[in-house]
């Protein structure tokens, strides 16, 4: 059945076809990465701006040194990350096929390995790299559960469908600089706990303001209905997105991201939870503190680009 699936999207995708398959973080928009046209048609049918680079997706690292070049510290990040939520920023190769739409002309593009099996099927039966932004219009909030799909997609693209996202938070965007600094351009499914693991916390720095990563910069992830954050109390017309257990209650809709205080499971819920709530008969969406630790960081981050 999967490979029926499997075998079709690659065909479409040969073509110049666009596909939505799964990922470990959330669901991807694909083209052939190496397709002017078919990259080209990714920014129509979500409305994004052309200067906001899209994500290469690979199946393994020998097929990213075709069109990459990888330093050794690259190399030591990605045998820890990959396959994973880690997308690293990487220069192409002069020779690279891979189409400059997708990165705005620039030679430095977001590289990663999707750790989801019927992502790495189709990448490795296609034989060639693609190109996927989150599966949502410009600016809407990703999606885990193919539920949450925009009615627009769901009738316009062919769907490898999977269970609901592992992960939940897309991939973390790095760069690293001339000192081999690690440069944090999207904060994401994988922690600055974690990277700090294979780099000292000094080599780390998160980039606020980034002029290369315009998902960092404007209204970005957003519900449909306004979002107050930190919030001590539940207002009439209000659904809640909670976390942990206390006494703040909607009259709509209760919604708790973990019980337990889990953020993986927090994560893991985030994004369908929004869409609950963006569907549900609330007003406005109201969300309990989450601690500003790990995944935390990705929530809050996502949240505040949310109510901007
Ligand atoms: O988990 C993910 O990363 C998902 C799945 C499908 O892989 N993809 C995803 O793609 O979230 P997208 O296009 O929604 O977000 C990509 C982010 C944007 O913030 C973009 O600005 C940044 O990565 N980015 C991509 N290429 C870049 C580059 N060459 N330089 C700087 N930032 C880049
Ligand atoms: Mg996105």
């Amino acid at each position: 059945m999967n490979k029926n699936k499997i075998d079709f999207a690659k065909k479409l995708l040969s073509s110049g076809e666009l596909v939505i398959f799964p990922t470990e973080t959330v669901y991807g928009l694909g083209a052939d990465a190496t397709n002017d046209k078919a990259v080209k048609s990714i920014y129509k049918l979500k409305n994004r701006p052309i200067n906001n680079p899209l994500i290469c997706h690979f199946s393994n690292i020998a097929q990213i040194e075709k069109y990459f070049i990888i330093s050794e510290f690259e190399k030591k990040l990605a045998s820890k990350f990959w396959p994973g939520p880690l997308t690293i920023i990487l220069k192409k190769r002069k020779e690279s096929k891979i189409s400059n739409f997708l990165s705005n002309n620039s030679i430095y593009v977001g590289c990663r390995i999707p750790n989801n099996f019927l992502a790495k099927k189709l990448i490795s039966s296609l034989e060639l790299p693609i190109a996927a932004p989150s599966a949502n219009l410009s600016q809407r909030t990703s999606v885990t559960n193919i539920k949450d799909l925009d009615p627009i997609l769901k009738k316009k693209i062919f769907i490898i469908k999977d269970k609901q996202s592992k992960y939940g938070l897309e991939s973390t965007v790095i760069k690293i600089n001339k000192k081999n600094n690690i440069e944090i351009l999207r904060h994401g499914s994988i922690t600055l706990e974690q990277l700090s693991k294979i780099a000292k916390v000094k080599k780390i720095k998160v980039i606020k303001k980034s002029k290369i990563s315009p998902g960092n910069l404007s209204k970005h992830y957003s519900t449909v209905k306004p979002i107050r954050i930190n919030i001590k109390k539940v207002l009439n017309d209000e659904g809640l997105l909670n976390f942990g257990k206390n006494k703040l209650i909607s009259n709509i809709i209760n919604l708790n991201l973990s019980e337990k205080k889990n953020l993986n499971e927090a994560a893991e819920n985030f994004y369908h939870f929004l869409h609950k709530l963006d569907k549900s008969n609330c007003k406005r969406i109201a969300v309990a503190k989450i601690p500003n630790i790990g995944l935390g960081k990705t929530i809050n981050d996502r949240l505040k680009r949310a109510i901007k």
